[in-house]
């Protein structure tokens, strides 16, 4: 069966570093192909506004090293209504688009998939090929998201520089990362920064058990023999408890069982990373998987196979593929949209083995650290 011929491509949700580099790649394979490519601006929003433009291969020159995403990116909550996706059809269908590449996370993947799902198109063909982005690494069937890499990245080089001014006062920070309800970068990075504690919303605990374990840190570390007695704690934004009450709770503990200690030396600091999280030139890495997943995604939409998201290295053996490789590249499976999104269900609620894996593996590494 024949594929796509006019191809739009968007990007949505949080923008992840690499989203360009995955714009460039599709417009330029597409193209290739042989087909019309086109831009939607600022994702499900433009979308329903027409806001729909040829993409030429000027137009994506010498955008790979840039963070963000130049055809912009929102949120849509309407989205989820039918009438909204249907004004977004007969929007698509007055600009002859027949095919979609959605560089996005979670919910923009749902979009997609409900956009091209038979029941509402009324039989009007729409081809659609997801690519994973979002920093959080929230996606089921695929080992990365685009972005995960450089926001690690920004992490550790933050963590890094904090760790020298803590370790200059011997204080403790307790360092707030992005990720939504996934502990993902939470977890890595505090591996990659050698952090005495991580905090993600995987381990399920209590905040009374969140408090002591911080204090335990704390005066573990304090009780050592070693000279450096900063304390780097990375906590994941997914653990629900304010880090300002976080903090004033840790620091009564600590002032009760220290009481003498100079208070500005006792006393946690903290830092939220926010959305610098987010930003920056992508890495190497975020680049290669952005262009690589987005050359199997417009191939896919151009093969006319069935919703499907690129994926990169998923968990072996790849449970949710359509049966192959991308032929395209080795390292790259076209996985079931619809499984996919049934399964990061299960990522975020801790019901995947994945998850599982996640938490057991990361408890294993803090404890050999412990030992
Ligand atoms: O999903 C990406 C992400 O950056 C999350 O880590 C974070 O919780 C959220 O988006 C922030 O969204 P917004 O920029 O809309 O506030």
């Amino acid at each position: 069966m024949g594929g796509a011929k006019r191809i739009a491509i968007l990007t949505s949700g949080g923008d992840a570093p690499g989203m360009n580099a995955a714009v460039r790649a599709a417009t330029m394979v597409g193209r290739a192909l042989g087909c019309e490519m086109f831009g939607i601006e600022r994702g499900y929003k433009g979308m329903l506004e027409g806001a729909i433009t040829p993409l030429t291969a000027a137009d994506v020159m010498g955008i790979l090293r840039e963070g963000g995403t130049i055809l912009g990116s929102a949120r849509c909550k309407e989205f989820h209504q039918r009438e909204v996706r249907d004004r977004a059809r007969a929007q698509l269908a007055a600009h002859g688009i027949d095919g979609l590449v959605v560089i996005g996370g979670n919910g923009s993947l749902t979009g997609a998939l409900k956009l091209c799902d038979p029941e509402e198109t009324g039989g009007t063909p729409m081809f659609v090929a997801g690519v994973p982005a979002s920093i959080d690494n929230d996606l089921a069937h695929t080992g990365l998201s685009i972005g995960v890499d450089t926001a690690m990245n920004t992490i550790v080089e933050a963590c890094d520089k904090i760790a020298d001014t803590a370790t200059a006062h011997d204080r403790t920070f307790i360092v707030e990362v992005m990720g939504r309800d996934c502990g993902y970068l939470a977890m890595t990075s505090a591996i990659a920064v050698g952090a005495d504690l991580a905090l993600f919303p995987e381990q399920g605990k209590s905040e009374d058990a969140i408090v002591a374990q911080i204090v335990d840190t704390v005066l573990a570390v304090r009780a050592r023999s070693k000279k450096a007695k900063r304390v780097i704690i990375i906590k994941a934004e997914g653990v629900a408890i304010p880090i300002d009450r976080l903090k004033a709770q840790v620091d009564a503990r600590l002032r009760e069982k220290h009481p003498d200690a100079d208070p500005s030396n006792i006393e946690t600091r903290v830092t939220v990373l926010g959305h610098v999280v987010r930003g920056g030139r992508p890495s190497a890495f975020d680049r290669l998987i952005g262009s690589r997943l987005a050359n199997v995604a417009v191939r896919a939409v151009v093969a006319g196979e069935r919703p499907v998201m690129a994926a990169w290295m998923p968990p072996a053996p790849p449970p949710a593929t359509i049966g192959k490789q991308a032929a395209a590249d080795p390292y790259c499976w076209l996985v079931d949209l619809k499984a996919v999104l049934e399964e990061t269900e299960n990522l975020l609620t801790g019901r995947s083995a994945l998850a599982r894996w996640r938490a057991g593996a990361f408890e294993q590494v803090e404890d050999a650290q412990r030992s």
